[in-house]
């Protein structure tokens, strides 16, 4: 199998179940996934396997902070008719990999991984010393790897974990892909090419063999994909290129989702435990209050007191949210005194309020029939299933063990 020509741009991401999410989770990754799901075949899930590191003494409370997830990412226009959603736990493919990965991962490989040592100092009041906590990026490999994915939307705090996620895809490949008999195989399918691409192809893979030229193993690769070759003529090729293996698990990339701009009511990062959140489903009498309470530039102390945005966590709103003409008019306002802070903070309420009525409609189905979200899990766990069993077969396979 060649993952390049099975599995063009799958997406693949997944969050741990938090519960009710806000709107920095919108403007930080959900609006991407909705983007995404667009042109890409787009995989989403709960992580709540990963949820338990942590809180493995309170496993009791996922379930219904999947459901309130879930009816959140729908909220916001996640659409099921477009992406696949699925719960992680409900597919032991994913255990199985996370297992015989595990076997050929260096310890050295996980203990370097930056939020390792972080998180530990950083949760205190957990023990996070477990085999369990340790093993996260492995896990999440394991997630990424069965879907054979291409890209993998996650904010900065996550790219280490795809790193790992690519090392250990390279070192199964070496481990398990060898074909000795490739070279036969190679020369056998480079026989059905026309005279002037075999050639191109031979000087391509000496370029990218013996001068370490990397453009040209992907202008090989790119020679065997237009190519008329069949199947199996390609994918020999393909695997000679690559140094005589086999690539069976796909190397997946980042794709940095761009830093939210929408902070927190105080200026911080919006976060749940800082209480400086607006939940992407919130009543209306809560957000104006919210918004109205919020802090502004201690300096204008008094109304007749000229304010600087800059200074005031009001002003990132209206940047996430104002066109330029109510920019304009806050910045001469303010600078002036000529407008009070709660007339500022209008604009922003209405926008607000705009940008989150369709995702109270969008969700209220789902709030008024949970069994639709049940079903839409269900439909998208046993798509993503038959993925996960595809990959486990060929893994399987590689390594010797026999399928059920
Ligand atoms: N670790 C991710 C987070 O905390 C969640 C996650 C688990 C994930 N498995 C994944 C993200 C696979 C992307 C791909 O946000
Ligand atoms: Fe902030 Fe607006 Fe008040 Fe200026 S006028 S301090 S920008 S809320």
């Amino acid at each position: 199998m060649n993952c390049a020509d099975t599995f063009p741009e799958r997406v693949l991401s997944g969050m741990r179940p938090t519960g009710a999410l806000h709107l920095g989770h919108y403007h930080g990754a959900l609006k991407n996934w909705v983007r995404l799901q667009q042109d890409k075949p787009c995989y989403f899930f709960v992580a709540d396997w990963h949820a338990l590191t942590t809180h493995y003494e309170s496993p009791e409370v996922i379930a219904s902070h999947t459901h309130d997830m879930v009816i959140d990412w729908l909220a916001t226009g996640v659409d099921p008719d477009k992406a696949t959603l699925f719960v992680q736990s409900r597919l032991p493919e994913h255990a199985e990999l996370f297992l015989l990965l595990g076997m050929g991962t260096p310890l050295a490989w996980l203990e370097r991984v930056p939020t390792y040592k972080e998180q530990i100092s950083n949760l205190k009041d957990k023990d996070l010393l477990t085999y369990g906590f340790l093993g996260y990026p492995l896990l999440q490999a394991a997630d990424i790897l069965i879907y054979q994915a291409r890209w993998v939307p996650v904010g900065a705090d996550q790219v280490p974990h795809i790193e790992i996620s690519r090392e250990i895809a390279r070192r199964f490949n070496t481990l398990y892909g060898k074909d000795p008999q490739i070279e036969a195989k190679a020369r056998a399918a480079a026989a059905h090419l026309p005279d002037e691409e075999r050639q191109r192809l031979l000087a391509l893979r000496r370029g990218a063999d013996q001068e370490g030229h990397v453009d040209m193993r992907e202008q090989a690769h790119a020679l065997i994909s237009a190519s008329k070759l069949s199947r199996p003529d390609k994918d020999a090729l393909r695997a000679q290129v690559d140094g005589g293996r086999r690539s069976i698990l796909r190397e997946p990339e980042a794709l940095l989702t761009p830093e939210s701009r929408l902070p927190g009511l105080d200026g911080r990062k919006m976060s749940k435990s800082y209480g400086n959140s607006i939940a992407i489903r919130e009543e209306r009498s809560s957000v104006e209050h919210k918004i109205r309470r919020m802090p502004t530039d201690p300096a204008r102390v008094r109304r007749t007191d000229p304010g600087d945005p800059e200074k005031c966590p009001v002003w990132q709103f209206h940047l996430a949210y104002s066109d330029e003409a109510c920019r304009e008019w806050v910045r001469r306002g303010c600078t002036s005194a000529g407008i009070g802070c709660l007339e500022c903070k209008q604009p922003v309420i209405d926008a607000v309020l705009r940008e989150q009525q369709p995702m109270l409609e969008r969700a209220q189905p789902y709030v008024d029939n949970p069994a639709l979200v049940r079903d839409i899990l269900d439909a998208g766990t046993a798509k993503a299933q038959q993925t996960a069993r595809e990959t486990m077969r060929e893994v399987r396979d590689a390594m010797g063990l026999r399928s059920a």
